[in-house]
C-alpha cells in the first residue's frame, strides 16, 4: 500500500487517504455568497476523482470578509442549506468535506482575478455590476503598497473584533449543519487573521498589536470560538503562512509559526496546514516543487501534538507519496494539479499501484479498467 493512501485518523474522523484538494476560490457566486452549479460540479468532480478531503474555497464568515463580491459565504442559514447537497455528494463518493472559513480583511472588495484584482470602493461597481464594500484592517496605515488604489478601509475596533469572532463561531455552527466534517480557519495569505499576526500589517498599540502574544490573540480567540462549537469528535484545521518571505524587516517568520503551532495545539487544533506568503508585494517566494515543504517540516519537528499538512508545487503521485513516506507531512494538499486533473487522486493510486485505484465510481469502473 502506498503511504499516500493510508488512512489518517484525526479525533473520530477517518480520512481515507492523505491527499486533499487545497482550498481554491472560484469567484463563481452571484453576489449572495450562495453556491452555484459551478461549485457543485467543481467540488463534486474532485470527490469523484479520489481526493480524501475536498476543501471548499475560502468561504466568507461575513459579507465584508469576501475577497470579491462573487465569493462563497456562510453567513446565513440559507448558505448552510445550499451547501448541504454538496457535502452529501462528497461523502457519497467516499470523501471528507471540509470548509475553509475565511475573512479577507483589507484584501477584500476586489474585482475578480480575470478582471484585474483591483479594489472596488463602496460607491463603485465591478464589471458585473456588483457593489464594492468597506473592508476591515488591523491598521489601515500599515496597508502595504499594492499596485492600484487603496480599498476603503475601516480600522477594526473592539466591536469589529468581537463581531469577527462571533461570525466565525456562527459560521462553524452553520458548517456543521451543512454537513462538513472539518472546519479550517484561514489565517494565511495576507487576509485578516494573517494581517493581525504579522508586524508588517499590524502596528496597533492595543491588546491586539505589538508583542507575539498580542498579535496572535485574534487567531487564538477565533480558534477557541470555532473549537467551542465544533464537536469534540471532529477535527479543526488552521492554515497559516509559515513566513511572509520578507527580508531585512520585522515580519512573520517560521520561528513564530512554530511557536503559534504549539499554542494552537493547546487550543485543540488537530492539523496545521502550512502555506506561505501573500501579505506583501515585496515577498520573495522561491517557488518550484515542494517549495513550502520545509516550512511544514519545521512545524512538524517543532510540535508533537499536531498533524501537519504540506502544500505547494506538488504535481506528481510519487512526490506526494514521498512526503508522507519520509515523515515530512501527514497530509498533502494539492491545488493546481487538481484543476488540471480532477481525477488526480485515482490517477495517483494507479501510478502508485495502490488498491485505491479500484475505487473509480461504479458508473465508470468497468469502462476505465477495460
Ligand atoms: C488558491 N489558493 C487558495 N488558498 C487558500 O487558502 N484559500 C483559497 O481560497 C485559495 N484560492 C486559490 C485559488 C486558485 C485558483 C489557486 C490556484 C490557488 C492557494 C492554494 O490552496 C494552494 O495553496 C496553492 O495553489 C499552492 O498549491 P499548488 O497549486 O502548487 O498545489
Amino acid at each position: 500500500m502506498a503511504d499516500l493512501f493510508s488512512d489518517l485518523s484525526l479525533r473520530d474522523l477517518e480520512i481515507p487517504n492523505r491527499l486533499a484538494v487545497s482550498p481554491m476560490c472560484q469567484y463563481s457566486c452571484d453576489t449572495d455568497g450562495l453556491p452555484t452549479e459551478w461549485h457543485r460540479v467543481h467540488l463534486g468532480s474532485r470527490a469523484v476523482g479520489g481526493a480524501g478531503i475536498v476543501m471548499t474555497e475560502a468561504t466568507a464568515v461575513e459579507p465584508r470578509g469576501r475577497i470579491t463580491p462573487h465569493d462563497l459565504g456562510i453567513w446565513s442559514d440559507e448558505h448552510a442549506e445550499a451547501l448541504q447537497p454538496i457535502t452529501e455528494f462528497i461523502r457519497d463518493q467516499g470523501g471528507v468535506p471540509g470548509i475553509q472559513l475565511a475573512h479577507a480583511g483589507h484584501k477584500g472588495s476586489k474585482t475578480r482575478p480575470w478582471d484585474g484584482n483591483v479594489p472596488v470602493s463602496p460607491d463603485e461597481t465591478d464589471p458585473d455590476g456588483a457593489e464594492g464594500y468597506e473592508v476591515l484592517s488591523p491598521s489601515p496605515d500599515a496597508y502595504p503598497p499594492f499596485a492600484g488604489d487603496r480599498p476603503a478601509m475601516r480600522k477594526a475596533d473592539q466591536d469589529d473584533i468581537e463581531g469577527v469572532i462571533d461570525a466565525y463561531r456562527a459560521a462553524a455552527e452553520r458548517s456543521l449543519e451543512a454537513g462538513f466534517e472539518i472546519a479550517e480557519v484561514h489565517a494565511a495569505h495576507g487576509y485578516l487573521l494573517h494581517e493581525f499576526l504579522s508586524p508588517v500589517t499590524n502596528d496597533r498599540d492595543d491588546d491586539y498589536g505589538g508583542s507575539f502574544e498580542n498579535r496572535t490573540r485574534l487567531v487564538r480567540e477565533v480558534v477557541r470560538a470555532v473549537r467551542d462549537v465544533w464537536p469534540d469528535e471532529k477535527p479543526v484545521f488552521v492554515r497559516i503562512s509559515g513566513t511572509d518571505w520578507l527580508e531585512n524587516r520585522e515580519s512573520w517568520d517560521i520561528d513564530q509559526s512554530v511557536r503559534l503551532a504549539g499554542d494552537l495545539a493547546d487550543l485543540g487544533v488537530d492539523l496545521l496546514d502550512v502555506s506561505s506568503g501573500g501579505l506583501h508585494p515585496d515577498q520573495r517566494v522561491p517557488g518550484g516543487p515542494n517549495f513550502q515543504v520545509p516550512l511544514a517540516e519545521a512545524v512538524r519537528e517543532g510540535t508533537d501534538d499536531l498533524a501537519v499538512g504540506a502544500v505547494g508545487g506538488v504535481t506528481e503521485p510519487e512526490q506526494a507519496d514521498a512526503l508522507v513516506r519520509n515523515g515530512r507531512a501527514d497530509l498533502v494538499l494539492v491545488g493546481r494539479e487538481f484543476l488540471r486533473d480532477p481525477y488526480f487522486g485515482l490517477r495517483a493510486a494507479g501510478e502508485l499501484e495502490d488498491d485505491a485505484a479500484q475505487e473509480w465510481p461504479v458508473q465508470y469502473r468497468r469502462a476505465v479498467q477495460r
